[in-house]
């Protein structure tokens, strides 16, 4: 169960089919952020034990991801280029409570979120792709990313109560299906 409120828009596919190498460039920056957006979260709560471990491979697993797009792209020829912030995370982020520990909760449940968004994507690309191997790569991440997923909300579950998590999961969940919406259509994995 992904909780997104709201479906990528139809057109995401054809979109990103037509702009692949694009998407692969925009998988690998995600990748990379993944692992440094869980390396931040053990530098700023050590004295969350419950965060360690399980963070830290995480990391380890979106680093290991990373490499596998940096030898797609080899093999594809596509250099690793600087890319445009887009505006999907900043806005997520802008729902962020300030104080602890609401403020650790939602920051578990927007990667929670962005998480469920990858799997969401690299399930409608594995079906989509011509190529056989290209589809069982995401066909791997997805199954990586739904892990990734239920982890963060678990996460979020060591910090409030069970009803307190769903009800802002939810919250969030309409704030990210309106982040998607309003922005621009690109060929982005999230976006
Ligand atoms: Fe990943
Ligand atoms: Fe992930």
């Amino acid at each position: 169960m992904l909780c997104l409120a709201q479906a990528s828009p139809a057109d995401w596919t054809a979109r990103a089919l037509a702009q692949l190498d694009e998407v692969l460039v925009d998988h690998a920056h995600c990748e990379r952020k993944a692992a440094g957006m869980a390396v931040q979260l053990l530098f700023r709560y050590p004295e969350h034990a419950f965060l360690q471990e399980p963070l830290s491979r995480l990391a380890r697993e979106e680093l290991a991801h990373f490499e596998e797009v940096l030898r797609i792209l080899a093999e594809r020829g596509v250099p690793l280029r600087r890319q445009k912030p887009a505006a999907y995370a900043g806005r997520l982020r802008s729902e962020i409570r300030s104080a602890d520990p609401e403020r650790l909760i939602d920051t578990l449940l927007c990667s929670a979120l962005i998480e469920a968004r990858s799997c969401e994507r690299f399930r409608l690309l594995a079906e989509a792709v011509a190529d056989a191997s290209l589809a069982a790569f995401y066909r791997g991440l997805l199954a990586a990313e739904a892990r990734h997923h239920r982890i963060y909300v678990e996460l979020a579950l060591e910090l409030a109560p069970e009803a307190a998590v769903r009800e802002r999961l939810e919250v969030l969940s309409a704030w990210e299906a309106r982040a998607i919406a309003e922005g621009p259509p690109r060929a982005r994995m999230h976006g």
